[in-house]
Parts: structure tokens; sequence; C-alpha cells
């Protein structure tokens, strides 16, 4: 697989989403990454269903739901109704991470799961071979701008090989602080999406930092074939 680039919304301006869509998308974003923050698992509250819906209407490329909130449980449902194809859920919040993740997948939804920069990938062992993705998150979640923790990198390494050994091919994604200066390593290391927020929005020119961060990363890529 090759890699994908994933514009998180977080840092863009929500008074015109859809202008900040339309710009990702004709730098060659793959997807969109929407991050929903309930000020519960995490110290700030984004959006929730409705707007997943409104982005929806507005997007060409699928919807990557982050869900950074306590109960995921409750909310899966809405969020798959709202038009998210892919999500992901915190495995710090689930102790029946097995159901939830059988759940996404049982309404179409391509399940994900995701690790905080304090959580080991052998929290992932037991579920590695049920999982459509794993999202590794290189900051601390709960807000955009924040800097690329390196351990993150060898962890990447680590979480593909886990997989890898769980027989299963799916991708590992990683977010928080990722820029043109490091996605090469982290796609060296396995990445195949890429989550960037404030590398793209908070730029002069979000088509421009989408289209430069996908070619470095597919470059990346293309030198260490997985
Ligand atoms: C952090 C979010 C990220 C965030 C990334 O809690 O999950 O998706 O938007 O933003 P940057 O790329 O600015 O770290
Ligand atoms: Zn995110």
């Amino acid at each position: 697989m090759s890699v994908l680039v994933a514009p998180s919304i977080l840092s863009a301006d929500f008074a015109a989403l859809g202008d900040a869509i339309d710009a990702a998308q004709r730098g060659g974003a793959d997807l969109i990454h929407v991050d929903v923050m309930d000020g519960h698992f995490v110290p700030n509250i984004t959006m929730g269903p409705p707007v997943v819906k409104s982005i929806k209407r507005v997007a060409k490329v699928p919807l990557d739901v982050h869900l950074m909130i306590t109960d995921p449980d409750k909310y899966i449902d809405a969020f798959a109704d709202a038009g998210a194809t892919m999500m992901s859920v915190h495995v710090e919040v689930l102790p029946h991470l097995h159901r939830t993740v059988h759940a996404i997948k049982a309404l179409g939804v391509r399940a994900g799961v995701v690790l905080n920069p304090a959580t080991p990938p052998v929290m992932l062992e037991d579920i590695a071979a049920d999982v459509d993705y794993v999202l590794v998150m290189s900051v601390n979640p709960g807000f955009g701008g924040q800097t690329f923790i390196p351990r993150s990198e060898s962890k990447v390494r680590e979480v593909r090989e886990l997989l890898d050994r769980a027989g299963n091919r799916a991708p590992v994604a990683i977010d928080g602080g990722i820029d043109q200066q490091n996605v090469a390593k982290v796609v060296s290391a396995g990445a195949r999406i890429i989550v960037a927020g404030s590398a793209i929005f908070h730029t002069p020119d979000p088509e421009r930092a989408t289209r430069e961060l996908k070619a470095a990363a597919l470059a990346a890529a293309m030198s260490v074939p997985l």
C-alpha cells in the first residue's frame, strides 16, 4: 500500500471548513481526519455527529473520524450515520475493545484503534488480527500544534511488526506534530497514513502544504518498500 495523507481539520478555520476541505483535496488529500473531543478523555471539546454530517456533504474523500471520547460505544452508531468511513477508538478507554471493534465493523465502517504516547504496543497483542488500522499518537491528544514525541518513530516500527506477526497488513497511522521535516522518518518506520493538522492549515497555502507533505511521504515510501 502506498501512503495516504489525512489532513486534520482541527487546525482549520471552523467557520470555513468547506474551503479548508476543498483546499486539502486539491492538494491531494486522501482522507479528511476529523478529531472528536469530549472535554473528558481529553481537555478540549470539538465537534459531534451533526458537524461530521455537514462535512460529509462537501468532502469527496472518505472521512477518518478519531474519537477522543470517554465512552465511544455510545456514539459509534451516530458517527457511522453521519458518514464516517473509518473510525478509531482509544484502547485506554475500552475494557471491551474486541466488542467495540467488531461493533464498528458491523456498521460497515473501517475500525481503527489508537495508542496514546504512554500506552505500549503490547496492548494491541490480542486485537491485532481484528483491526483495520492502528493509529499511533505522536503527541498527547487534545490539541493541534504540539511537538512530535521522538519515541513514536520506534513505536510505529513495533506496531508494524506486531501487526505482521498477527498476519495483518492493516496500515499504521501516525498523528501529532507531523510536518515536512519528520514525515520521511515516520514513513520509513512503517507509517502509511499520515495525519497532519497545523503543518497544513497553519500555512498560507494549505493546498500546497498538502501536496508537498504527500510528495515527501511518497518519496520516503518509495525508498523503503514495505
Ligand atoms: C490531536 C489530534 C490531531 C491533531 C494533529 O489530539 O488527534 O489529529 O489535529 O494536529 P498537528 O498535526 O498540528 O499535531
Ligand atoms: Zn487525530
